[in-house]
């Protein structure tokens, strides 16, 4: 029998739910509670505090590697890739601690005393960014050995542009028996020419190149915010790494004794962030979200302003309310930043399946991140795939069914549907949406939202 965890004060539409310190049940003693049940109908309102970027966060921990010494890393979501990435690092020899201050966690970590050792394969296989220790190890130590990353299921997911990056370093890089084995008697810098822009490829050729030998150059480099908070994590720490952010980045290769830890506040998760402002609109609520910096939001805030909300931004914090109507219906495509970010596609889904009109969504990046739609038509949506693009002709209204998460985002966006919908939406597969979202549970019931764990 589910534990009743509504709040106990009497439900009203009107009135935000207490701001209660409402330990969500999975962070307490780790129950595995993998259902959210959402009770749909409820505006969203009120202040909700974003988190650190997940996919920075999961970059800066290997980078720790590179630099050595004791370094303090802040604003730091307790989500499950951090939990799995602090195991890893271990196992190669780091020392960890959770620390906290006024305004969230943090982690106080020294890498002396790590070794290349072998990761274990069921903790690398959690997610995709343990792949992000082949270049740490690499860098530092000459030498390192990963099993395949796992991660969201959303497409093959190659990594032969982190191996060129690698290879074109001097290195010898064998993937045989679901492991990548990567050794270099010296790095040397060069000239990468990414074949395609790729976030992990620019982030671990970074990673190795911060202690090679002479000028590394990525050429076709990703541009995304959280590969500039690495480049700022490692000058930190006396690297030399220049035009991140901008699709050149030379780094400039430093000796390990030039190399020590740093103090370092995570960028802000705007995909968290911009899953607040979609269920916001979703629920035609009026909800403020802090801790952000809007010019990483700047695709999705344009896009909800063309269906009709409203967006105002102040400083670091975004308010966004929705006009009372059915969004409009639009078309997107996802791009590299500062391209509307793919990885907002599957919630923005969710939203545009009540539009006016039909709504045409392009994904460009991954072949697989459809997989939401069919769980999305169980409760009466109208989407076709056809190739890359969804055309979802809107409906006015979403009934709760029972539907099952397969990855981090589409777990998002089957929550944002449920809020949507008439009635109680049982979703499944919850561990996927505690990978990427801190008190997901919590955050959204402090907004006014229905929403419990059960197992
Ligand atoms: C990162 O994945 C993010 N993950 C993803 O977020 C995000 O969707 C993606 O960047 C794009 O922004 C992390 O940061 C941990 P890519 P990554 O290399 O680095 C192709 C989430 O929901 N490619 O930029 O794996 C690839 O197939 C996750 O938080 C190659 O062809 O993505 C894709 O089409 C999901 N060869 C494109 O490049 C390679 O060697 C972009 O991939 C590498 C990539």
């Amino acid at each position: 029998m589910a534990t009743e965890l509504w709040l106990p004060t009497p439900y009203d539409n009107n009135r935000p739910n207490p701001a209660q310190a409402w330990l969500d049940p999975l962070n307490n003693g780790g129950t595995s509670l993998s259902r959210l049940v959402v009770q749909g109908g409820c505006r969203l309102r009120g202040n909700v505090r974003i988190g650190g970027r997940k996919n920075s966060v999961v970059a800066v921990i290997p980078a720790t590697i590179v630099c050595g010494g004791v370094s303090r890393l802040e604003n730091i979501p307790h989500i499950t890739d951090v939990e799995v990435f602090t195991e890893m690092l271990r196992e190669l020899g780091a020392d960890l601690e959770w620390t906290s201050n006024g305004c969230g966690s943090g982690l106080l970590i020294s890498t002396a005393n790590v070794t290349p050792a072998k990761v274990p394969y069921h903790l690398a296989k959690k997610l995709r960014a343990s792949y992000y220790l082949l270049g740490a190890l690499l860098g530092r130590f000459g030498e390192a050995e990963i099993p395949l990353p796992g991660g969201c299921d959303i497409g093959l997911r190659p990594i032969d542009q982190h191996v060129k990056g690698f290879e074109s370093l001097g290195a010898e890089v064998t993937v045989e028996g679901g492991v990548v084995r990567a050794r270099a008697d010296r790095l040397v810098g060069t000239t990468v020419y990414l074949d395609v822009v790729s976030v992990g490829a620019t982030i671990n050729i970074m990673l190795a190149a911060v202690l090679a030998e002479g000028l590394t150059v990525i050429e076709n480099a990703a541009k995304e915010p959280h590969i500039v908070d690495l480049a700022n994590y490692l000058n930190a720490c006396g690297a030399r790494v220049q035009g991140a952010g901008t699709d050149v980045i030379r780094i400039r290769g430093v000796s390990k004794d030039e190399m020590h830890g740093a103090t370092h506040a995570v960028i802000p998760d705007e995909i968290e962030a911009a899953t607040f402002m979609i269920a916001a609109c979703a629920t035609h609520g009026d909800v403020t979200i802090e801790n952000v910096i809007p010019k990483h939001l700047a695709p999705v805030s344009a896009k909800l302003e063309e269906i009709g909300a409203n967006v105002w931004e102040n400083g670091d914090v975004v308010r966004v309310w929705s006009n009372g109507h059915r969004p409009k219906a639009v078309h997107i495509t996802t791009l590299p930043y500062p391209g509307f970010p793919t990885d907002a596609q599957q919630p923005m889904t969710s939203l545009l399946s009540v539009a006016v009109g039909t709504s045409m969504i392009t994904e460009t990046i991954w072949e697989g991140r459809f997989k939401h739609i069919q769980e999305l038509n169980r409760m009466g949506t109208r989407i076709k795939v056809e190739g890359r693009t969804a055309i979802i002709e809107g409906v006015p209204a979403l009934s709760a069914a029972p539907i099952q998460a397969t990855d981090l985002r589409a777990a998002a966006a089957l929550v944002v549907a449920g809020l949507m919908a008439e009635g109680e939406t049982e979703i499944s597969g919850v561990e996927h949406i505690d990978r990427g979202y801190d008190k997901v549970v919590d955050k959204l019931r402090l907004l006014g939202a229905r929403v419990r764990r059960e197992p």
